[in-house]
C-alpha cells in the first residue's frame, strides 16, 4: 500500500501519523486534551514540531477552521459540529496531505453536516487534502464527492461516480427517495399517545418547553430538530422515567410516570441515544436469552429481530466488542420484542449500515401495521421520508412546524 508514493505496507498508525489524518465516528470519544488548543497542540507535539513552531501552526489552522475564538474552551462544552471542526483541524494540522474519516456527519444535525461537507471540499481545493469517507448516509455526500467506492456485501469493492451511483439502476442508492413502505395516512383510531403543556426543566435549562401533541395507533412520527433542541428529553418525558417534567402525559393504561414499572414497561419502550448503556451481559447470546425470558415471548424472538436488523453475529462474543451497528441492533432487537403499544427511538438509524436500516425500516412498517405509535428523534430525513406519516420539528424545545 502506498502513500504519496512511500510504502506503508505494514506500519503502525504512529509511524503514518505525520501522513495521514484520521477522524474517527465519535471524535468526542478520541480527544486527548482538555481545551481546543491543548487538542491542537498535542497533535503537533506528537510528531515531534518544535514549540515556537507549533505555537504557529495552532494559530494558523485555528484561525483556518474559524476556531479562534474557542482555543481557550473546554472541549466538552463545543457543539457537535464544533468538535467535528476541532477533531479534523487537528488531524490535518501537521500538514497531513491525506484525510480519512469515518461517518463524519452521522452524529450531526442537518446544518452542521453541511458546513462539515463545506469545510472539507474547502481543505481539497485549497489545500491539496485528499479526502476519503466512510458514509453510509449519501444523500447529501453525493453533491460534494469526487468519485464513489461502493464496499458490497462480499467485501469485493466496485468505483463509481456520483452521478452514475444515483442513477444506476440496480444500485442501493436507487431507493433513497422512494416511499417504499405502506403509509396509511388517516389515523381512524383515537389518540394512544396524548400529551398537554408538557415541559421538562434542568438545573439550568428548559429543555422542552409546553408541548401538545396527540401520537395515533398505527402512526409513525418523526422529530427532527438541531442537536440540543429537545428531542432526547421529549423522549425521556414520555418514557417517564428520570426527568423533572410537568404537564399532561395521558395514554389508554394513564399517565407512564405514575406507573408501576412493570406496566409502564408494557406500555411504553425507548432505544435511547446511547443505547449500549443497556448492555450488561458478557455474551451477545446472554442478551438474546435473557430478553426473550423477560420479554415471555418464545425462544429466539429476540434473535431473529437482531439477525434481521444485523445479520449472523457469533452469541459468543461481548456485547461492547460489537460495532456500534450491531450494539444498535441489539438494543433495537431488546427493546422491540417487548411488544409496547408506544415506541420512543432516539437516533434508532446511527452507524446503521444501508441494509439494517432497510430491514429497520421493515421491522418499524410491520410494527406501524400492528397499531403500534412509534416517535423517531433522528438527523437522518432519509430515513424518515421513507417512514413517518408526519414529522414535527424541534427548536429550543417548542414544536415549530411540520417537516418535509
Ligand atoms: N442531563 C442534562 N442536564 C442538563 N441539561 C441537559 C441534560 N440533558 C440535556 N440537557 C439540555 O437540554 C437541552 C435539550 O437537550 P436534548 O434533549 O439532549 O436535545 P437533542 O436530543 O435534540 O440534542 C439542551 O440545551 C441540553 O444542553
Ligand atoms: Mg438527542
Amino acid at each position: 500500500m502506498e502513500v504519496l508514493g512511500q510504502d506503508i505496507t505494514g506500519f503502525m498508525p504512529h509511524e503514518t501519523a505525520h501522513l495521514i489524518g484520521y477522524v474517527s465516528q465519535q471524535p468526542e470519544n478520541s480527544f486527548v486534551a482538555d481545551t481546543v488548543e491543548d487538542e491542537l497542540a498535542y497533535s503537533l507535539e506528537q510528531l515531534g514540531i518544535a514549540p515556537t513552531e507549533m505555537r504557529h501552526r495552532v494559530r494558523e489552522i485555528a484561525q483556518y477552521f474559524g476556531l479562534e475564538l474557542l482555543l481557550q474552551t473546554p472541549l466538552t462544552n463545543l457543539s457537535g459540529g464544533q468538535q467535528q471542526r476541532v477533531a479534523v483541524a487537528a488531524a490535518i494540522a501537521a500538514g497531513q496531505k491525506l484525510l480519512l474519516l469515518d461517518e463524519p456527519t452521522s452524529a450531526l444535525d442537518a446544518e452542521s453536516s453541511a458546513a462539515t461537507l463545506d469545510l472539507l471540499r474547502r481543505l481539497s481545493k485549497e489545500r491539496g487534502v485528499t479526502i476519503l469517507i466512510a458514509e453510509h448516509r449519501i444523500e447529501r455526500l453525493l453533491e460534494q464527492v469526487d468519485s464513489v467506492v461502493v464496499v458490497n456485501g462480499d467485501a469485493t469493492v466496485s468505483k463509481s461516480t456520483p452521478f452514475d451511483a444515483m442513477h444506476s439502476e440496480d444500485s442501493w442508492f436507487t431507493s433513497r427517495n422512494a416511499k417504499n413502505f405502506p403509509t396509511e395516512t388517516t389515523p381512524t383510531s383515537s389518540a394512544v399517545l396524548e400529551i398537554r403543556d408538557l415541559c421538562v426543566t434542568y438545573p439550568n435549562a428548559r429543555a422542552i418547553d409546553s408541548v401538545s401533541l396527540k401520537v395515533h395507533s398505527g402512526e409513525i412520527l418523526g422529530v427532527v430538530g438541531a442537536n440540543g433542541s429537545g428531542k432526547s428529553s421529549l423522549l425521556w418525558a414520555i418514557q417517564g422515567t428520570g426527568l423533572r417534567t410537568s404537564g399532561v402525559v395521558e395514554t389508554q393504561l394513564g399517565d407512564p410516570r405514575t406507573m408501576k414499572p412493570a406496566e409502564r414497561l408494557a406500555l411504553v419502550t425507548l432505544v435511547p441515544q446511547n443505547s449500549s448503556d443497556l448492555l450488561f451481559l458478557s455474551t451477545l447470546g446472554d442478551e438474546l436469552n435473557e430478553s426473550d425470558a423477560f420479554a415471555k415471548v418464545p425462544t429466539n424472538s429476540t434473535s431473529n429481530i437482531f439477525s434481521a436488523l444485523a445479520g449472523r453475529v457469533n452469541p459468543a462474543l461481548h456485547p461492547r466488542d460489537l460495532s456500534s451497528g450491531q450494539q444498535l441492533a441489539l438494543v433495537l432487537a431488546l427493546q422491540l420484542v417487548k411488544n409496547a403499544q408506544i415506541i420512543l427511538l432516539d437516533e434508532p438509524t446511527r452507524g446503521l449500515d444501508y441494509v439494517a436500516k432497510q430491514n429497520l425500516a421493515r421491522q418499524l412498517s410491520q410494527l406501524k401495521s400492528q397499531g403500534k405509535a412509534i416517535l423517531i428523534a433522528t438527523h437522518d430525513q432519509e430515513f424518515l421520508s421513507q417512514l413517518a406519516d408526519r414529522t414535527l420539528e424541534l427548536s429550543a424545545g417548542k414544536f415549530i412546524g411540520e417537516a418535509q
